[in-house]
Order: C-alpha cells, then sequence, then structure tokens
C-alpha cells in the first residue's frame, strides 16, 4: 500500500508539471490506463481475501479517484491557457480594407432576355416557354412542315438518340413518344406558338424566349443558341401590326429613333405571307452600331430574324379558327441582338464561361432592365 502511496504522490507531481495536454495524456495512459498502474493494483483485488479486499478496496479506489480528478482539473487549466494564448496571439485589424469578394456577373444573353421581357410586356406580351426536348409534331408538323418537307433539313435537327449514330440498338434509350413522334431538340421557339394556341386559344400576345439547337457552328453559329418568339393572334390582325411592333420594339432595345426595318419577302411554311427583318447599321470605330438607312452610304443590313402572317394551316393545327381570327408571328436571334447592341464580335464565346469574358462583358445584378431607368445596362 505505501508503495501505491508513494506513487500517487509521484504521478500526482507529475501531473502538476505537465506542460501540455500531450503530456498529460501521457501521465493518464501510465495511470488509469489499461495497462496503467493504478488499473493493475485494482485487478489485485480479485486474487484478495474478502478480508484483505474489504481494507484495500477503497484505498485504491480513493487513489483512482485523486488521479482521475487532477487529471482533469489540469486538463481544463491547460485548455484554457490555450484559448487565452490564441486569443493574445489572434487579432483583427478593423482598420484594414475588406478583401476583394468574389462576385458574380448577369450573362449578356440573361440580360437581354430581361430586357426584351421588359420591353413586350409593355406591350402587353405574356412570357411563354416550351420544352426544349420536344417532338418533331411540335416543332415540325404543326408548324406546316410534314413529314417529306424540304424546310425540316434546313433546320439540321439533333434527333433523338442521333439518326445517324443509332443504326445498332435499343440501348440508346427511348426514341418515340408513347404516340411514336420522333424525338428532338427543338430547332426554334415556333412550336411555343403552337403549344400557347393549344393551351390557351385566342386571343392570344405571347413572347418565347428560349434555348434552341442546330448542328452548326462557326463564329455566327452555334450548335445551341437563343432565340425570342414573338406571336399575337386577334381579330383583323395584319402585317402593319407586325411591323409596328417590331419598330417600337427595336428603338426601345436599342435606345434610339432612327432604327430603320427593312421587310424583305421570304418562305416560312408556318407564315403566308413571310418577311425576313433586317436592321440599318453602320460600322463605327470597328463596331457595328445599329441606326439609319442600311442603303445610306457607309450603311448595311443586318438579318436579325423572320417573321409573317400566320399560316392559316398553322392556326388550325393549334385549333384556332382562321376564318375569326388572324396573326402574326416573328422570331428574333437573341444572342445576334445581343452581339449588336453590346458590342461582341465571336458568337462562340458567349458560350466558353470564360471569366474574363464573363468580366468584361457581364452586368451588374443590380442593373436590372425597367422601363423608368433604362432597359439598357450600363456596362
Ligand atoms: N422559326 C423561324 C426560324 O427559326 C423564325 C420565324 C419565327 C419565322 C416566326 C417566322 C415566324 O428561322
Amino acid at each position: 500500500m505505501s508503495d501505491l502511496h508513494t506513487q500517487q504522490t509521484e504521478a500526482l507531481a507529475a501531473i502538476a508539471a505537465a506542460a501540455d495536454l500531450a503530456a498529460l495524456d501521457e501521465q493518464r495512459v501510465a495511470t488509469l490506463g489499461k495497462k496503467g498502474w493504478v488499473s493493475a493494483a485494482l485487478k489485485t483485488l480479485g486474487q484478495m481475501s474478502p478480508e484483505e479486499r474489504a481494507a484495500a478496496a477503497p484505498a485504491i479506489q480513493a487513489i483512482r479517484t485523486e488521479i482521475a480528478e487532477a487529471i482533469e482539473a489540469k486538463k481544463a487549466a491547460l485548455e484554457a491557457a490555450e484559448l487565452a494564448e490564441r486569443l493574445a496571439s489572434e487579432t483583427v485589424d478593423l482598420t484594414l480594407p475588406a478583401p476583394a469578394a468574389p462576385k458574380g456577373s448577369i450573362h449578356p444573353v440573361s440580360q437581354v432576355m430581361d430586357e426584351l421581357a421588359e420591353i413586350f410586356a409593355d406591350l402587353g406580351f405574356a412570357v411563354a416557354t416550351g420544352p426544349e426536348i420536344e417532338d418533331d409534331w411540335h416543332n415540325f408538323t404543326a408548324l406546316n412542315m410534314d413529314e417529306t418537307h424540304p424546310a425540316r433539313a434546313m433546320h439540321d435537327t439533333f434527333y433523338f438518340p442521333d439518326k445517324t449514330l443509332a443504326s445498332s440498338s435499343e440501348a440508346v434509350g427511348q426514341q418515340k413518344t408513347p404516340d411514336g413522334k420522333d424525338i428532338l431538340l427543338r430547332t426554334h421557339t415556333s412550336p411555343v406558338q403552337i403549344r400557347s394556341m393549344l393551351a390557351q386559344g385566342a386571343p392570344i400576345r405571347i413572347i418565347a424566349p428560349g434555348r434552341v439547337y442546330r448542328s452548326d457552328s462557326d463564329a455566327t453559329h452555334t450548335p445551341m443558341f437563343h432565340q425570342v418568339e414573338g406571336l399575337v393572334v386577334d381579330k383583323g390582325i395584319h402585317l402593319g401590326h407586325l411591323k409596328w411592333t417590331l419598330e417600337t420594339f427595336f428603338k426601345a432595345f436599342f435606345e434610339r429613333e432612327d432604327i430603320v426595318l427593312r421587310l424583305r419577302p421570304s418562305y416560312f411554311p408556318f407564315t403566308e405571307p413571310s418577311v425576313e427583318v433586317d436592321v440599318g447599321y453602320s460600322n463605327e470605330g470597328g463596331r457595328r452600331v445599329v441606326g439609319g438607312h442600311g442603303d445610306a452610304p457607309g450603311h448595311a443590313w443586318m438579318e436579325l430574324g423572320g417573321s409573317g402572317m400566320v399560316n392559316r394551316r398553322v392556326l388550325e393545327f393549334a385549333g384556332v379558327d382562321p376564318y375569326e381570327y388572324q396573326g402574326f408571328a416573328f422570331g428574333l436571334g437573341i444572342d445576334r441582338i445581343a452581339m449588336l447592341k453590346y458590342g461582341m464580335n465571336d458568337l462562340r464565346a458567349f458560350f466558353d464561361g470564360d471569366a474574363r469574358w464573363l468580366t468584361h462583358y457581364g452586368f451588374s445584378p443590380f442593373d436590372q432592365p425597367t422601363l423608368s431607368a433604362g432597359v439598357g445596362a450600363r456596362a
């Protein structure tokens, strides 16, 4: 027993002297640990006679408790000292300038879509959407392009799966809708015309901005790009309404009055008559700037999209009575008008996700387009 008391005195001294938590833990292992001497002493109780045990057990337990308490107390003291030291050494200088917070910006395409929606909302248009994964009925057939129509080929369509790759197996997945229609990535936003008319009938006044896909790629074409569809169906709608709407829109969008549009006869299966929309521009300081007559000296025309009076066959497909209602529709390239307004010259950079490009051409999230404060962003 006196041996144990000597060991106890030594252990308590070592605990008191422990310089850090690691040294303290060494003491814990040496005493209370599985192979520590206190644990060993406790084990000897088993071999003692009942009388010996009655005398020794309380003494050994008392040693164990005293050492455990000493370790706990020392641990709390060491931790408190460590915290105090950290608090004293770690200081924050509140007079230093704040570090630059990483900040995002609004992509020009998003910005222009917001601008479009703002201007057209003022003209009484609602924003409609449709799926990017379409079926060939909405994308082609209901737009007066039947199975054999040559205009289908013009669109360089991405089918599900790609018809050129899918000769062999079903493993590529679903190839048709349950009712047997081909599935594809929509090649234009015009199927939203059909979906909107089927859903809400006439009269109707919508724009439908969104992504479209064609197998095409160079400086002015990417396999994915953006269009905004416009559709107005009502009684007595004529080409003059289309022209006024486009002119009013472009004046508001480019924030200048000298916008001159040229409506050029064209062909789309879903409009009759069809007109392509060109805008006059000039090159100023290596940058295209809209405004003025495209035939004037130093000016030219740029194509912005297609439009026309909705073909009566399309109204019929969409369940609207063509004897009662007429309409006009247009489809404009959003990326194109964004380039023209904000001065980018390569479309591909729009979709590279290059942070430097986004920093240069992106817009502040706080700069929301509003008619009262101006729809154009201050870059
Ligand atoms: N959908 C046509 C295209 O993508 C554009 C268009 C829309 C033409 C509406 C006429 C009317 O080229």
